[in-house]
């Protein structure tokens, strides 16, 4: 595991998410009440990424499509697919995938960057 370069921290806006590509891997970055989370950059129930219109609120990620909700903390799942509520198409497009926690990353900054353990 190494600390790489995420964003910079002049880039980064008060609860506002931003997708960042480190190697391979596509990342979540934002700032929350003064703290840093890195997560996955992929919805984990169909693949929507997390920086287009994911909303913050109350130290969870929501994602927009159907609004599948983990903690930023620990990555730990709130709600799955709860969207729309009628008809009742967010329970089945919930099904089209596995309940899952959302992968988290350790941050630090360092020389004006956010930096993600990877
Ligand atoms: S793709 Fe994110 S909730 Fe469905």
């Amino acid at each position: 595991m190494k600390w790489k370069d995420a964003v910079r921290v002049s880039k980064l806006k008060p609860s506002k998410p931003k997708m960042v590509n480190i190697g391979l891997r596509t990342l979540m970055i934002v700032e929350n009440n003064g703290e840093y989370h890195a997560t996955e950059g992929l919805c984990r129930h169909m693949r929507w990424p997390l920086g287009l219109g994911g909303k913050i609120q109350d130290g969870c990620i929501r994602c927009p499509l159907h609004q599948t909700t983990h903690r930023l903390e620990d990555g730990g799942l709130v709600e799955w697919s709860p969207f729309p509520l009628f008809p009742p198409y967010g329970k089945l497009v919930g099904k089209f995938s596995k309940k899952k926690d959302l992968p988290i990353y350790e941050t630090r900054v360092k020389g004006g960057f956010i930096q993600v353990k990877i």
